[in-house]
């Protein structure tokens, strides 16, 4: 176990690294040089210069040009320690490697098309002898030799520095890179590709050839990720005057890849599922996440490349802040307030379990087994919301100035998450020092609130509190070292509601009527466990809109009665809010029923809420996406964290029960939406066309409910007509809810139709992972043996078995047949691939908060699978850590 605070600056630096890489038959012969010397900032006391290696065959070993003897060095099968070198030295060292049989998929590995590299976290050191470590940066230089014919394609980080011919059908490339860069940034790739090429000037007037790489044939689905780049290039330099510091920006797509992408300097590798679309293989989602994924990874470049991480402890550092980046890139790409919405939707849905849970950690870490179980959606989308916060709590113009003081101080450095929060209480003059605890301290805060109006006083009065519930706290006891008794600074924006839906004046009391006079939102400091905030001058008691535009990552409770809600949900000027009234309604619905169904009683849903619904829909035209959120319910996962003890099937019942009551009392209005928002251009992925896409499958959804001839038909007809991914695979997924003829047809068909596209195929997994019919676990087993399943391809093991481990009802199947499968599968994909199978092993994260039927079989299968010989440190963290909490 690694801890944050035993970080000491590393011994000895790595200037240079040159690189000679030759693909031979059967094996890879690595031939390194590193300029070394002592680090003028490590401890005086002079330690062994340690390199870190895994995998590798060491063949030769030389110092200054003399080979080392039997005693001059140390060698286990992780390190390679030299006890008395020299303080500056030339260290060349000859390895070979094995990555046609490298099925972990990090370091240097072999996919369909040839060789790829993830080096990130800590892959590098599977490619030859190296201080595996972010806050060493080096120049690369790298050659690649390889025969032309299979592997014609070569590129490292950088730019080009020569190429040609050697001789027996071989040929080699040089890559020179002149930044200094940490070796997690390392890439290179040797392949069979086709390339899209294109160019972009930047606002200085630089041009940067940009590339996309992809797999023979596939062409035609590169356009929108050389969009989005350009799109994502442009928005830097007038968001945050950041240009492309690059002459080469290449992207590859590969379709062996364990996460989305990878931000190499100036050589991204990608999943090929955030690069190749097609209007009729992908769909608006694929579209939007395309967008955000490439921006990501060219944000990186500044947040990340320019400025890295001291240690992996910092990981939230360029994680969170390149999210948040991201984040404000798709805002202003697409809707801002639907964006906002499905952001919270995924936080609720992965970050708020995972911070009630056994893996429950800080932003910022204070320990880990296995650094690739913490690409976290706590690192990762709890980390921007923290970033967010500065950005509410300070203001959007002292965040910029921020952000450009982050990178005068810090370019070029390996540097902490302290660095950059002072770079913004510095920029802003606001003091940060309470607000840091959200980078320590696990778990979701509470905050409750109250709200009290004085007719005669003319005052509305506002308590807030805060606590960390006594289950976030316990789930992490280990992470809670640093006093727990201190309150988070927490940015409230609050709104107040007027009788006929106007915002009323938000003056405090002692403040003067300047600050609050013309503001229809303001952002209270929560900075105690319990404050109180008084309104003055109102004429009549408000309806209170508060945490508008979700401003912290908190649960907040305020006893809003039915009423209350849906005055904010037709009403609230804050569009999140009003979706966010819609969603609480829902759940207070659902809970109940639930509750009811589990001990017998039938559900109650109220007239109330079809009105509401009726109302959303009438205007749906307003704006049709976020019509389409607003009419989506909840899902299981986020309302089972509701649930003190969870009963899934009361809950999927529920649920579906409260949807099948919208469509009996809505059916004709459904269908009018559904017929008036009707396309009849061909596909466009703008996000108008997408609004319209998604209300009209929102309702498609809703017929599918009443499991009528009517909406088979309708969903049979949209499958067969439609000229694009989205609506073919809307209806699809409507469909396979549904046991009927039509299912198994439709099923047969688009696996007839889009067999040869895998992205495709993982769709088609998916879809019948995630179906709510009974014999959905024995269809997943069935696919396990289906040609189009492979255990070694991640995309696949997603779309089967991560869908299956999110189908709530089914997973958490009473007689435990979920559990035992997932596990079982968990084991054997350990073997192949250590950090996908942990990712999987994440699904049993909330096996406590179900029945004790349901946890014995859970905590049976988890001990089976703890116990398994040969388990990776990956798996066992994440299993060790589920037994333990
Ligand atoms: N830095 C990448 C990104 O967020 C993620 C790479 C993570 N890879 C891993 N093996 N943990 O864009
Ligand atoms: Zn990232």
């Amino acid at each position: 176990r690694i801890h944050r605070q035993d970080y000491t600056p590393p011994p000895f630096l790595v200037d240079s690294v040159e690189l000679d890489v030759h693909f031979n038959a059967g094996e890879v012969l690595v031939s390194s040089q590193l300029q070394l010397r002592r680090n003028p900032a490590a401890a005086a006391q002079p330690a062994p210069l340690q390199l870190d290696g895994q995998g590798l065959e060491t063949i030769s070993l030389a110092i200054d040009g003399t080979p080392l003897g039997a005693d001059d060095y140390r060698c286990t099968s992780s390190t390679l320690t030299i006890d008395n070198p020299p303080d500056a030295l030339t260290l060349t060292t000859q390895v070979r490697i094995d990555p046609d049989n490298n099925s972990s998929l990090s370091g240097l590995y072999r996919s369909k098309d040839g060789y790829f590299t993830q080096c990130e976290a800590q892959g590098f050191r599977r490619i030859t002898w190296f201080p595996d470590r972010p806050d060493i940066m080096s120049r690369y230089q790298v050659t690649l030799h390889a025969d032309k014919a299979s592997l014609p394609v070569l590129l490292a980080n950088g730019n080009p520095a020569g190429s040609g011919d050697q001789g027996n059908g071989r040929h080699w490339a040089k890559w020179e890179d002149p930044f200094a860069k940490p070796c997690y940034l390392f890439a290179l790739v040797a392949a069979r590709l086709d390339v899209l090429r294109d160019e972009f000037t930047t606002s200085s007037g630089r041009s940067v050839q940009l590339a996309v790489f992809v797999e023979p044939g596939k062409l035609d689905q590169c356009a929108h990720a050389v969009d989005a780049l350009q799109r994502a290039m442009r928005w830097d330099e007038e968001v945050f005057g950041l240009e492309c510091d690059l002459d080469h920006y290449m992207i590859v797509a590969v379709g062996d890849f364990n996460m989305g992408a990878m931000e190499n300097k100036g050589l991204n590798v990608f999943n090929t599922k955030y690069v190749l679309a097609r209007a009729d293989t992908a769909t608006d989602a694929d579209y939007q996440n395309i967008d955000r994924v490439v921006a990501h990874e060219y944000f990186h470049n500044w947040t990340g490349n320019r400025v890295t991480c001291r240690d992996w402890f910092q990981l939230s550092l360029k994680e969170g802040l390149t999210v948040y980046r991201d984040q404000e890139f798709g805002a202003d790409m697409h809707s801002r307030a639907v964006t906002r919405i499905r952001e919270v939707r995924a936080l609720r849905a992965m970050q708020f379990p995972e911070d009630a849970g056994p893996m429950a950690h800080p932003v910022r870490p204070d320990s880990y087994i296995e650094i690739n179980n913490f690409y976290t959606s706590t690192v990762y989308d709890k980390g921007a919301e923290v970033v967010r916060m500065i950005e509410t709590l300070i203001g959007k113009e002292a965040f910029r100035r921020g952000m450009d003081l982050y990178f005068e101080r810090h370019d070029g450095q390996a540097v902490t998450c302290d660095d950059f929060v002072a770079a913004m209480a510095d920029a802003s003059g606001v003091d940060l020092t309470q607000f840091k605890r959200w980078y320590d301290q696990a778990g979701t805060p509470h905050l409750w609130a109250s709200g009290h109006y004085d007719e005669q006083a003319r005052t509305y009065t506002l308590t807030l509190s805060q606590s960390l519930l006594a289950s976030a706290t316990a789930a992490n006891a280990e992470a809670l070292q640093s006093p727990l008794h201190t309150p988070f600074h927490i940015p409230v924006a609050v709104g107040l509601n007027g009788a006929h839906g106007e915002d009323m004046p938000l003056m405090i009391a002692g403040e003067g009527s300047a600050a609050g006079s013309g503001r229809t939102t303001r952002v209270l400091s929560l900075t105690e466990f319990e404050q109180q905030f008084v309104f003055e001058e109102l004429p009549a008691a408000p309806v209170v809109s508060l945490l508008r535009d979700f401003s912290a990552p908190v649960i907040l409770d305020f006893s809003w009665s039915d009423e209350e809600l849906a005055h904010l949900l037709a009403h609230d000027s804050d569009p999140f809010n009003r979706w966010e009234a819609g969603q609480r309604l829902a759940s207070r619905l659902i809970l109940a029923a639930a509750e009811d169904l589990s001990v017998g009683r039938p559900a109650y849903w109220p007239q109330s809420f079809v009105e509401a619904a009726a109302r959303l829909l009438e205007h749906a035209s307003d704006d049709p996406a976020f019509a389409a959120e607003a009419l989506t319910l909840p899902g299981e996962a986020t309302l089972a964290e509701e649930m003190t003890v969870v009963d899934p099937s009361a809950l999927h019942d529920a649920r579906n029960g409260l949807r099948r009551f919208v469509a009996e009392q809505l059916g004709n209005a459904l269908l009018h939406c559904y017929t008036t928002h009707a396309d009849d251009a061909p596909y466009q992925a703008t996000p108008a066309a997408a609004g319209r896409r998604a209300l009209r499958n929102v309702c498609l959804s809703y017929l599918g409910e009443l499991h009528s001839d009517e909406a088979r038909a309708l969903a049979m007809r949209q499958f067969e007509s439609a000229d694009n991914m989205t609506d073919q695979f809307a209806a699809l997924a409507t469909l396979a809810q549904d046991d009927c003829q039509e299912r198994v047809l439709a099923l047969a068909s688009f696996y007839e139709r889009w067999h040869d596209e895998a992205l495709v195929v993982d769709k088609w997994l998916s879809v019948q992972a995630a179906s709510r019919l009974p014999d959905t676990l024995a269809v997943v087993r069935g696919l396990l043996e289906h040609p189009a399943f492979d255990l070694r391809n991640p995309n696949k093991v997603y779309a089967l078995l991560n869908t299956f481990g999110n189908n709530h009802v089914r997973f958490h199947a009473a007689d435990g047949s979920g559990y035992h499968f997932l596990a079982t599968q968990i084991g054997e994909l350990d073997r192949l691939n250590p950090q996908v199978a942990a990712r999987l092993a994440r699904r049993f994260d909330r096996w406590r908060k179900f029945d004790e039927p349901r946890q014995q079989q859970a905590s049976f299968a988890l001990e089976k699978l703890h116990s398994l010989a040969g388990l990776s440190p990956d798996v066992r963290e994440i299993v060790g850590r589920a037994l333990e909490h």
